[in-house]
């Protein structure tokens, strides 16, 4: 595989959501059954998205959610598997963290379940001693949605 022409894009705009969910359904187990419209709304609420591409194919992908100074977490990296193992994740993630919103910031946190090896060598440690975890189901999200809802209309209202 010649991967000399693949480009990496930090633009929203560019991203191709059904080129998306088809690299997710192909590439990553975790978000295999992710729909476009889901996943539009973690890029919107995401910054940077990072896009790889190989002519008009999309072949790459990570996100973060960041706060430009202090804390940062990396979210949904994968490379399409034609194109593994041959430096374009750790260039990948190079072009996350050396974004403006990232290249400042303390600690930058990632959740993995099988790819430890792949961040160390990108210069990651193991961190056992912050990590907790609340799981939401969808309708817990939906009532605390509403309750949002609810106080900005009451905020608008007043
Ligand atoms: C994990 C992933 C992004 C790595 O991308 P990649 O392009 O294959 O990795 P690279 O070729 O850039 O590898 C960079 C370095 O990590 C090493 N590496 C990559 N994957 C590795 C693995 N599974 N185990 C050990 N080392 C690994 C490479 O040998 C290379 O080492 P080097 O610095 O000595 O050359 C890619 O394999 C992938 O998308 N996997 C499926 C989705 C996934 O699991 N994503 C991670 C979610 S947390």
């Amino acid at each position: 595989m010649d991967c000399r022409n693949v480009r990496f894009c930090d633009r929203k705009a560019d991203v191709d959501f059904t080129q998306l969910v088809a690299l997710f359904a192909r590439s990553a187990f975790w978000a295999s059954e992710r729909s476009a419209e889901d996943i539009k709304i973690a890029v919107e609420n995401s910054d940077p998205v990072i896009t790889a591409w190989d002519g008009d194919r999309t072949i790459g992908f990570a996100r973060a959610t960041s706060d430009g100074i202090f804390r940062a977490t990396i979210w949904d990296v994968v490379i399409h598997s034609d194109y593994q193992g041959l430096g374009l994740g750790r260039k990948l993630v190079e072009t996350l963290l050396g974004h403006p919103k990232m290249n400042r910031v303390e600690r930058v946190y990632l959740m993995t379940t099988n790819q430890r090896k792949f961040y160390e060598r990108i210069g990651f440690v193991k961190n056992t001693t912050t990590t907790m975890l609340l799981e939401q189901s969808p309708l817990e999200i939906d009532v605390a949605a509403l309750a949002d809802e609810r106080a900005l209309s009451a905020a608008v209202d007043c």
